[in-house]
């Protein structure tokens, strides 16, 4: 998509010119009703570009889950701007959001989300079959790099976490999003089911081109990423 006045634009695959800002976070400010209420998120800006992986720490409760799901258009801000791909997120009602779930952003969490009545191979094209955007080599090659391919007829609740969380990966990375944000992704794993799914996670993300945006605890996975961002105060520093 040809986009003009959010960065410099540079050439790609010699025909098609996009911006290299693929996520701006302008001046948002977010704060969630309730007694007491005060900001979760006070004047944060910050950009993320294409194919950029970029680590996103703050302490329990700094607002870092926030930060995604307002990103991922899933809940609302109340000031500034996210722009994800060129399309400010104001500008769209509920169908424009789901739309770019679909079609640019994907999302893990740290629960595993897989469906629990579909197989692996189902849960793995779920998505990309709705974004009609199913590549079978793709997916193939994802189901091979995961360590699924002998698991593919199973059922959720026939697997592990470390297993349960590859699926939810592959079924993000199938449609190659050009954004996955992932909040917390191996919470729920031991540590050597995490840093084997961190690292299959990074690997596909390199591979494929996406955009990582990734909540984590860890300072040494941090450091793996090409940038650091850390929430304090409601600010990025
Ligand atoms: N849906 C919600 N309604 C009200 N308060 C919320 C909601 N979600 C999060 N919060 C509050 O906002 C703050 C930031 O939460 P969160 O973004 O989950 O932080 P983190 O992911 O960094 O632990 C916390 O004080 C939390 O209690
Ligand atoms: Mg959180």
């Amino acid at each position: 998509m040809l986009c003009f006045g959010i960065g410099r634009q540079i050439p790609r695959g010699g025909q098609e010119w996009q911006v290299p800002v693929l996520l701006d976070i302008r001046n948002v400010t977010k704060t969630y009703d309730g007694a007491n209420a005060r900001p979760v998120l006070r004047d944060v800006s910050m950009t993320l570009n294409r194919g950029q992986t970029v680590a996103l720490t703050g302490e329990s409760g700094s607002g870092k889950s926030t930060l995604l799901h307002l990103s991922a258009g899933l809940d609302a801000f109340d000031g500034g701007e996210i722009t994800v791909d060129g399309t400010a997120l104001s500008s769209l009602d509920d169908t424009g959001r789901a739309a770019l779930r679909r079609d640019t952003v994907a999302v893990v969490f740290q629960q595993f989300n897989l469906i629990p009545s579909l197989t692996v191979a189902q849960n793995l094209s779920f998505h990309a079959r709705m974004a009609g955007r199913l590549d079978t080599a793709w997916l193939q090659e994802l189901t091979g790099r995961l360590g699924l391919a002998d698991l593919t007829d199973r059922y959720p609740e026939h697997l592990s976490g470390g297993q349960q969380q590859r699926v939810a990966i592959g079924r993000a990375l199938a449609g190659r999003p050009a954004l996955l944000l992932a909040d917390e992704p191996t919470g729920n794993l031991d540590e050597t089911a995490s840093g084997a799914v961190l690292d299959l996670m990074l690997d596909l993300v390199a591979l494929s081109g996406t955009a990582l945006f990734l909540v984590t605890h860890s300072r040494q996975i941090a450091d793996r990423l090409d940038r650091h961002v850390h929430l304090s105060g409601g600010k990025i520093a």
